[in-house]
């Protein structure tokens, strides 16, 4: 039998204290489709804690002139109360969090009593700065235990966060900072990951000088490191003006359809994209979604080894196990560091019995070899999870048998920023795995594969992946942005949510992601528009036109490959192609740096004009053969000069 067709069955030890097993699987699924709104009414009032229950299951329609996204719309609850404040009943003196810094030296764990005290101050502190419900702040954080209590600060309060992941550039930053208009920024002076200090405060203050943040009028920077930062009149320190306040400080009532955050990601084209979550549903589907898909129960110990600055960092470091009261690592370093011994050593420190990880995190260890796992036992796992992009069979087989010592399920889930929650997924005690292979629904999940003219396609099939009716977690809109909104998600099909994604569909139903349709690339798990680096490129006096594709990476699952056309009379050299790779990572971050650059004297055209992608993208991942018909491209030639000169990588 090859990988390809292996099947895994579900390990008895994972049926024996499943929450869901094959039978419910299918009689649950089945009620929540015929029935949703019971079904998730039932859910929201017993998963959630309500200051009004509500009454109102769905209100939402796709329909292209009205699209509207709205759940539970009578309830009213707190996110913030639902994630601590109800545990301190039973679970006050339960580890919330045991944080894991960069160095294996420094740690330090929280109870959701001492996160209650903590995360109400930080409440108290924001208010004190003017920060009130509606408003929206900005966290650009490390992963320190500050980061999730700013973010459930904001929920306490009824403040909408908008966190931007560390790891992008001052001009990054400013730019999410205008468009959700936060007048409160909260950072740190540096992060430290593996060993390096990122100047974290210096970048919030680099972007402050952008046209149209002047609308920030305070920066509250948490000391992480005791590095160096320049002190200005709108900054203040969080020990200041967070320590001495009051350790109470009631949860506000918020509507379920409130904002509860944005998240800024990639589309194929324009600049990112504020995706809006509101309360009661994403909660909801979070908490459930996390606790069914990895089996969670009291005494597990889960690791979700994202950043908060992601959609996972958010549903699945702070809202699911939050809501559902469970033990987390929340870990600040990279799994290389100080030795690639290192994430198995976390797991044996802290008895962690679910891990949750990206595909390229897998692949970086695969490429060591099995020694590094030598350094510890992993004993104690039980379930994985893998997020981001489609796992290779070859990356899962590697995960299955050396960090989960062939024992442990696998959920590879398939969802988006947009989805608020997993979507497609196996369960632990009820779904059959086959590696590579993101498997069934979740409850009240109905995709659809479409052809490119909107028919459905039944049975084994590949088309485009929809989604046919609403779910709790969906984003309700593009922050300020309602139109851009129904345009890039309702326009392309009728009536269904338009993924973005490819997938085929096998004999037994099985979904197979096999990766974005549009022009996003997905490098190491992080979601990049082609336009976003392309923009750049061409703001660079040498550079008259650029082209950016994907292509096939070992370990970051794509590559960015870049193909530049340079003005008249530039000289192409190597110190010109550095400076723009340093162009790139400084204007974006450096999870945007090229890894290749090719110098274009032209690029493919059609007559029209538009550039033809498809052959750029072959001729990056060295696919010669299969180059179509370039006949309808203006200048045939350019095509030839191209694959002369490819790099290699
Ligand atoms: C891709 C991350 C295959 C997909 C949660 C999607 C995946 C995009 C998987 C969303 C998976 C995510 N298998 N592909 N298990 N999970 N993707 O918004 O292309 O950062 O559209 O959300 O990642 O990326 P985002």
């Amino acid at each position: 039998m090859t990988e390809h067709e292996a099947r895994y069955p579900v390990p008895e030890h994972a049926s024996a204290r499943a929450w869901v097993d094959e039978e419910t699987y299918r009689s649950r699924y089945a009620q929540s489709v015929e029935d949703a709104d019971a079904f998730w009414l039932e859910e929201a009032r017993s998963r959630l804690t309500w200051f009004t229950a509500p009454e109102i299951g769905s209100e939402s329609r796709y329909t292209p002139s009205d699209v509207q996204v709205r759940w539970f719309a009578d309830g009213e609850l707190n996110a913030c109360y639902n994630c601590i404040d109800r545990h301190l009943e039973d679970k006050a003196d339960k580890v919330a969090i045991y944080w894991e810094g960069d160095n294996p030296d420094d740690h330090l764990s929280l109870t959701f009593a001492e996160l209650h005290e903590k995360v109400c101050r930080f409440a108290n502190g924001l208010k004190s700065l003017g920060v009130g419900k509606g408003d929206t702040v900005t966290l650009y954080m490390p992963m320190i235990p500050e980061a999730l209590m700013g973010m459930l600060a904001c929920a306490r309060i009824g403040a909408i966060h908008s966190v931007v992941f560390g790891g992008f550039s001052p001009d990054a930053l400013a730019g999410r900072i205008v468009d959700s208009g936060s007048r409160v920024v909260i950072t740190a002076d540096e992060s430290l990951r593996g060993g390096k200090n990122i100047p974290l405060k210096e970048n919030v203050d680099e972007a402050l000088t952008r046209p149209g943040t002047e609308v920030v009028e305070h920066v509250l920077v948490v000391r992480r490191t005791g590095g160096s930062v320049a002190v200005n009149p709108r900054d203040c320190w969080y020990h200041d003006v967070v320590d001495p306040q009051s350790s109470e400080c009631p949860p506000e009532p918020m509507n379920a359809e409130d904002p509860l955050f944005i998240l800024y990601t990639s589309g194929s084209t324009g600049t990112p994209k504020g995706l809006l979550h509101t309360t009661g549903g994403y909660l909801l589907y979070a908490a459930m979604t996390h606790r069914d898909i990895f089996d969670v129960h009291d005494d597990d110990v889960y690791w979700c080894a994202a950043d908060v600055g992601w959609i996972t960092g958010h549903s699945y470091i702070v809202y699911g196990p939050m809501a559902n009261g469970a033990t987390s690592v929340i870990f600040e370093g990279v799994p290389s560091y100080p030795s690639h011994g290192r994430i198995g050593e976390v797991i044996d420190k802290y008895g962690v019995t679910i891990l949750y990880t990206s595909p390229t995190a897998v692949r970086s260890l695969m490429a060591q070899g099995d020694d590094i796992m030598a350094s510890s036992t992993r004993e104690s796992l039980r379930v994985l999870g893998s997020v981001g992009e489609p796992i290779n069979p070859e990356a899962w087989n590697w995960f299955y048998r050396v960090i989960g010592n062939s024992r442990c399920p696998i959920m590879d889930t398939w969802w988006q920023t947009e989805t608020g929650g997993i979507m497609i997924t196996p369960l632990p005690g009820a779904t059959e795995l086959k590696p590579g292979s993101a498997t069934r629904p979740f409850f009240g999940i109905q995709p659809a594969l479409y052809d490119n003219e909107g028919q459905e396609l039944s049975g084994e099939a590949e088309g485009n992946l929809v989604i046919k009716a609403s779910w709790p977690g969906q984003a309700r809109t593009i922050w300020q942005n309602h139109d851009r909104f129904v345009q890039t998600y309702f326009s392309t099909f009728d009536n269904v949510y338009f993924t973005g994604d490819g997938c085929r569909r096998d004999e037994d139903g099985y979904f197979w992601i096999t990766g974005r349709i549009d022009d996003v690339l997905n490098v190491s798990g992080h979601r990049m528009g082609t336009a976003e680096i392309e923009s750049s490129l061409v703001a660079h006096e040498a550079v008259a036109e650029a082209a950016v594709v994907g292509f096939p990476h070992e370990v970051k699952g794509q590559g960015i490959y870049i193909y530049v056309t340079l003005n008249e009379g530039i000289q192409p050299t190597d110190e010109l192609r550095a400076e723009l790779v340093k162009w790139v990572r400084k204007d974006i971050g450096p999870i945007a740096t090229p890894d290749v650059i090719q110098w274009a004297p032209g690029l493919p055209k059609t007559r029209s004009g538009k550039i033809m992608r498809r052959i750029l993208r072959k001729i990056a991942a060295d696919e010669l053969d299969g180059l179509g018909d370039t006949s309808t491209l203006a200048d045939p030639g350019v095509v030839d000069d191209l694959i002369e000169h490819r790099q290699s990588k």
